[in-house]
């Protein structure tokens, strides 16, 4: 197991509640790092460590407060007596379905997750949401049939399950907004043409001498045509051109 890092920086320690167990952590640290530093060892329930997995979901709550708190605990700061614990996976129903066949209705998530309707608008799902993601606004949206709105509304969503862990009527929202996301993505959405048009470039072979020139290389050759390579400055506007066009078309 790793050895526990301990800021630089002097801080005091404070008291959190591990499954019940008293640990006295920095008070600067992550739930994720007071975890480890108070000697536990991360198998499953991590994964990025940077708020965009969804791997970390944890529930707590606080001394002498009733109500009960969500967070990611790659990215929320220990507090004094905090009383956690990880709920690394939550089991939520996924429906199966061959995305190829799919038609891209609002009856075919309707028929896939009736429980949809289900919903009893009571906000749980957002209100624990660590994304601040509008879990009713988007369960509303597939009620009414608005794939696009539901896609966009759900867009942040990083499949933590907090919102199915808290919902009265026993639904996986974000794996029904994941559907809706994919049909609207793959099937609804008008096509990008310059997209469009790269692919059939790339089919048509138009970079097939470039990426043979490419495969002849050896590895320091490969780092220094990296490393050299012309970059977009961050702050240019549309109007900026590369100086070399070679491996444009
Ligand atoms: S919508 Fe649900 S699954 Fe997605 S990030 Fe929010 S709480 Fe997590
Ligand atoms: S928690 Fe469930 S029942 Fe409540 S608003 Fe969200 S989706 Fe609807
Ligand atoms: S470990 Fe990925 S979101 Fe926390």
């Amino acid at each position: 197991m790793e050895t526990a890092v301990v800021p630089e920086v002097a801080t005091k320690t404070i008291p959190i509640f591990v499954m019940g167990k008293k640990y006295e952590v920095p008070d600067t640290l992550t739930i994720m790092k007071a975890l480890e530093y108070a000697g536990y060892q991360y198998i499953r329930g991590c994964g990025c460590r940077g708020g965009i997995c969804g791997a970390c979901a944890t529930v707590y709550r606080k001394a002498g407060d009733y109500k009960i708190y969500t967070g990611l605990a790659c990215q929320t700061v220990v507090e004094p007596e905090m009383y956690l614990a990880q709920i690394p996976f939550y089991p939520a129903n996924r429906a199966s379905y061959d995305f190829e066949e799919i038609e891209a209705t609002p009856e075919s998530i309707f028929k896939l997750y009736p429980e949809l309707f289900r919903c009893v608008a009571c906000n749980a799902c957002s209100k624990v949401c660590p994304m601040d993601v509008e879990v009713l606004d988007y369960v509303s949206a597939l009620k009414r049939g608005d794939i696009k709105a539901a896609c966009e509304i759900s867009f942040d969503c990083i499949q933590c399950g907090l919102c199915t862990s808290r919902c009265m009527g026993e639904m996986a929202q974000y794996h029904i907004a994941q559907l809706a996301r994919r049909l609207y993505g793959g099937k609804l959405a008008p096509k990008a043409e310059h997209l469009q048009k790269m692919c059939d470039d790339i089919e048509g072979g138009a970079f097939d001498d470039e990426l043979a020139k490419v495969k002849t290389l050896g590895v320091d050759d490969m780092k220094k045509i990296y490393t050299e390579r012309e970059m977009e400055p961050a702050m240019s506007d549309e109007s900026w051109k590369p100086a070399s066009s070679v491996g444009l078309v």
